[in-house]
């Protein structure tokens, strides 16, 4: 019998059997990777795993008891921690506080003791290598990717016995997710059981000695993480081989430029960006994390007023507010890197989130043409292969991935032509990937012109016709055609202001 083992779990949320018998099993020592595609289950398995969410059927044995938690604090008592993408930390308590939130360490009068939650956090960053942070510091004024590390901290500080990882890495940088999987290999070798959940397939055969690959609610296989090849994996995870995740490049660009900005501005964030995006073009935005290109995104699209030149076909525009923006025709898709924060009305229907903006279009004299908002949110559903019960369902019941459709389908509707689109792949299974890439050719060949910022270099290697790479908050290269390489992007990465 396996240390955890899951048997025959079933559970539905009214009319979507989001589990329907599945089985699953993780041994001490090992790093178990839990992959699918997005509203395959995997959430929905880790909810019950750690009492947030109660199986209709079947059962969770751990080290041979049943394992019922009823509450995440209940799970924790058994042994069972786990970090999700979406954040739970307390923004006026201190890193130290939070990693010790509601283990207290306490005084002997009974009033905890900030020397002694200080004291432990030290420790325990110690013991786990922690990248450096001060335990100090008020979480509200960290960066995501330094609240996802405590988060992680928060779930170690109880020496669990199941760590369950659900797409923790997602906001990290290429240095704090290979400290994450160095980490997570470490409490494996010390006896831990550690569930890694992630949709960047390099990263789970990295880490991981096994592989469950959970479709459509079912459990549809186990392999050895580095026996599998990626192609075997993704074709265990679609029930499909994927022919191609990259489609080909096509010269559509034209010369005419879409959008021409100039000497562009912002506090020390951005120190004069200079780029010119032409009809046609896929434009990426490469270089390490929080070099101003958040900035420039949101810069163009007129939350930050930033000082410089901005033209759309060649006339200046002033962009002093998204509304602005979009009368002018630039169009934003942002995925936050807190995504319950990422513009969506996560109790509202996916129909009233993606038609939202553009209700004005199929509203006469007040009133709205219904027939014809149903027929546009069924197309976006169906371009963007959305998966769900019902249109009327709430975007917040959607998978995580699918609720980044919704983003994308909304962004569409506004008829933008220059789509800015950042980190829009965040999250989302190699499947629709491939989707959103190709979608985004096909837009390119309408003559859309896409500025597109991603972490992943591949993804900027495979799809951008030319990439700006920015650090310091300037333009260092500006690669095209064969000089897109890793070794180009990553060596203007750190070319610091240096003209390239
Ligand atoms: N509270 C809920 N109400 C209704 N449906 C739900 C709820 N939670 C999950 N679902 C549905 O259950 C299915 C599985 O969702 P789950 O979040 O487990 O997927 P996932 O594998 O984690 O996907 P992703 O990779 O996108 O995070 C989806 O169809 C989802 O829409
Ligand atoms: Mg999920």
């Amino acid at each position: 019998m396996a240390d955890l083992e899951a048997r025959a779990v079933t559970k539905r949320f009214g009319g979507v059997l989001a589990l329907d018998g599945v089985d699953f099993e993780a041994d001490a020592g090992e790093v178990h990777a839990l992959i699918g595609e997005n509203g395959a289950g995997k959430s929905t398995f880790i909810k019950i795993l750690t009492g947030a969410v109660r199986p209709d059927e079947g059962e969770v044995v751990l080290f041979g008891e049943p394992l019922a938690a009823r509450s995440p604090r209940d799970a924790a008592s058994h042994g069972v921690a786990a970090v999700f993408q979406e954040l739970s930390l307390v923004p006026d308590l201190t890193v130290a506080e939070n990693v010790w939130f509601r283990r207290e360490r306490l005084t002997p009068l009974g009033t905890i003791s900030r020397r002694r939650v200080r004291r432990d956090t030290r420790a325990l960053f110690g013991r786990l290598d922690f990248p450096p942070l001060d335990p100090d510091i008020e979480v509200r004024s960290l960066s995501v990717a330094e609240r996802q590390l405590v988060e992680v901290a928060k779930a170690v500080a109880g020496d669990p016995r199941v760590l369950i990882l659900d797409e923790a890495t997602s906001a990290l940088s290429p240095k704090e997710v290979s400290w994450l999987l160095d980490l997570a290999r470490r409490l494996a070798a010390g006896g831990m059981i550690v569930v890694y959940i992630s949709h960047r397939l390099a990263e789970v055969r990295e880490v991981a000695s096994r592989i469950t690959v959970f479709r459509n609610g079912h459990s549809v296989g186990v392999t050895e993480g580095a026996a599998a090849s990626e192609d075997e994996i993704v074709s265990m995870m679609l029930g499909r081989r994927l022919e191609r995740l990259y489609p080909d490049k096509e010269a559509t660009a034209t010369e005419a430029v879409a959008l021409r900005v100039r000497d562009l501005r912002f506090g020390h964030r951005l120190r004069g960006i200079d780029l010119d995006l032409r009809e046609g073009e896929i434009l990426g935005v490469g270089g390490l994390q929080g070099q101003g290109q958040l900035e420039l995104f949101l810069s163009l699209f007129g939350v930050l007023r930033a000082r410089g030149t901005i033209e759309l076909d060649g006339r200046p525009v002033k962009i002093s507010s998204p509304r602005a923006a979009l009368a002018a025709g630039i169009g934003l898709a942002l995925v936050p890197e807190d995504r319950q924060n990422q513009g969506l009305l996560l109790p509202k229907s996916v129909r009233e989130n993606v038609t939202l903006a553009v209700t004005k279009r199929f509203s006469r004299r007040g009133l709205l043409d219904l027939e014809r908002e149903r027929a546009l949110v069924g197309d976006a559903i169906r371009q963007l292969s959305i998966v769900l019960s019902s249109p009327e369902q709430p975007v917040g019941s959607l998978s995580g991935g699918n609720q980044q459709k919704v983003v994308i389908s909304k962004l569409l509707l506004t008829r933008a032509k220059v789509l800015l689109l950042y980190d829009l792949t965040r999250g989302v299974d190699v499947g629709t990937k491939g989707e959103i890439f190709q979608l985004m050719r096909n837009l390119a060949r309408e003559g859309y012109a896409i500025l597109f910022f991603s972490t992943d270099l591949q993804e900027l290697i495979h799809v951008a016709d030319r990439v700006a790479v920015i650090s310091d908050g300037s333009v260092t290269g500006l690669l095209e055609g064969e000089a897109i390489t890793e070794d180009r992007i990553l060596r203007a990465s750190v070319a610091g202001g240096t003209a390239a």
